[in-house]
């Protein structure tokens, strides 16, 4: 054989997969990036995935402590300091900051109290809805123009995290950084932690804008992340002789307690994600929203194993199975997305597409349940569940950028990465299903 007909040949077997399962929507490179182990994946993809959170904290003509959203300027415009995003990859930072030892301690404490601060600022400053102002400019500017606010999820997933922060630099000695600035019981408004609990003790009640940015009404998710927050406050408030403002943090929380059931739709098997819903998109018909699992992610405020959050789990992800052509294309697991009639595409709005943080959040979810259902002694359902978090990762293997970058969303068609790129909240998600599965391998097979 010639060299050329050499060098086609070897290109044909290079090809093999992609004619196999032609027409196939992915790159050569996607399709060489699947021979990869899944193993060895994932562990790269986690390495890259820290770097590149990193990349967006308190990035290059940032203010310290800012967290940016991507560093995508248009086709979404996200440098912005999201009060969401920031505190769900702050909690990453927290959960690193707290297993960490030594020069890397410190400098993980460090960034979180840049974050503290940074966050103190946003407080303080004047903006057009007050404590419950979605997003700030990266360099901590009010953000003025046109919006869904107030999304008063902030305050809460915000406390949450320092209120962790707190306790670690509480067994540190650090009680006077903390009484300081984090929990200040004599001010009420005079603390980061003390200010946000006391805006959702009084707020929580209040309609107001999802975390998706588009439906004004009552949610779930934001009930949720409330719920905790004041609970976890609660705790804090006590342990530092706030036990007035503690009681009343404990009665609030029971109070929105009570409101999580009537979220429970036996007709749909699920949880829905909005109720009296006032304004906002007016083709969020079914309720049907993955945003209820990130709320019990995020808030543990049951068990996972749960029966209705994993009726929920199912009903969405065979919902979104069957909507987007790209799970039906011959690739392992499923690509989940917002909610079905979802049109957000990070550009014209043409139609929704399944995202990378939800996807790595339902994997997350089956490796909780698969260690809750493992305490339980129940293996062979563990051992299902652990497989159903592997699917969803594999989903995510199929869909990232060789180099491990992950955007917002994949194509629902073609499966190429779409809307804003390096988005910070994918890579947070990703790295804690990671840890996840890490966790529940040491202590089952599958
Ligand atoms: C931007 C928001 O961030 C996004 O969530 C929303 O879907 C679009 N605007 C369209 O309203
Ligand atoms: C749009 C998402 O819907 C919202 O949840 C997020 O906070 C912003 N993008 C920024 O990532």
């Amino acid at each position: 054989m010639t060299l050329r007909g050499l060098f086609f040949s070897s290109l044909l077997i290079a090809a093999g997969p992609i004619l196999a399962t032609a027409p196939s929507p992915l790159s050569r490179e996607q399709v060489k990036k699947q021979s990869q182990s899944f193993e060895q994946w994932i562990s790269q993809q986690e390495k890259v995935s820290l770097e590149k959170m990193f990349e967006n904290i308190s990035p290059l003509g940032a203010a310290r402590g800012s967290v940016i959203a991507s560093p995508s300027l248009y086709d979404p415009p996200y440098v912005y300091h999201w009060i969401r995003d920031a505190a769900l990859v702050m909690s990453t930072v927290e959960t690193l900051f707290e297993n960490s030892s030594g020069g890397q301690r410190s400098q993980l404490k460090n960034r979180m109290l840049e974050y503290l601060r940074f966050s103190r600022q946003n407080q303080l400053t004047k903006t057009l809805t007050g404590l419950g102002e979605p997003k700030f400019h990266p360099d901590g500017a009010s953000f003025e123009l046109e919006w869904c606010r107030p999304q008063n999820d902030g305050p809460a997933l915000r406390a949450m995290v320092l209120t962790r922060f707190a306790h670690q630099l509480l067994q540190e000695g650090e009680t006077n950084l903390v009484t300081g600035e984090l929990y200040d019981s004599r001010w009420p408004t005079q603390s980061v932690i003390k200010t946000d609990l006391e805006y959702v003790a009084n707020h929580w009640r209040d309609t107001n804008c999802d975390i998706w940015e588009e439906s004004i009404g009552d949610h779930l998710y934001n009930r949720l992340v409330q719920w905790r927050a004041l609970t976890d406050g609660a705790a804090l408030a006590r342990h530092l002789n706030d036990a007035g403002a503690a009681a009343w943090y404990d009665e609030q929380a029971n109070e929105l307690r009570q409101e999580f059931v009537k979220y429970w739709d036996a007709g749909k098997q699920a949880f829905v994600a909005t109720l009296h819903m006032t304004g906002g998109v007016n083709y969020k018909k079914s309720n049907l929203d993955s945003q209820v699992i990130l709320g019990f992610l995020h808030s543990q405020a049951l068990p996972l194993r749960d029966d209705r959050i994993q009726a929920t789990l199912t009903t969405l992800t065979e919902t979104f199975r069957g909507l987007y052509p790209i799970n039906n294309s011959g690739f392992p697991g499923v690509g989940i997305g917002r909610y079905p009639e979802d049109l957000y595409d990070g550009g014209k709005n043409t139609g929704g597409n399944p995202w990378f943080l939800i996807t790595a959040a339902f994997a997350h979810t089956h490796y909780q349940i698969a260690s809750e259902l493992l305490e339980q002694g129940k293996l062979a359902s563990a051992r299902d569940h652990a497989k159903a978090g592997d699917a969803f990762l594999k989903r995510i293997q199929t869909h990232a950028w060789v180099d491990g970058s992950l955007s917002e969303q994949f194509d629902r068609s073609s499966g190429h990465m779409k809307s804003a790129r390096d988005l910070t909240w994918s890579y947070s998600e990703f790295i804690q299903a990671a840890w996840a599965r890490k966790n529940l391998k040491q202590r089952l097979k599958f």
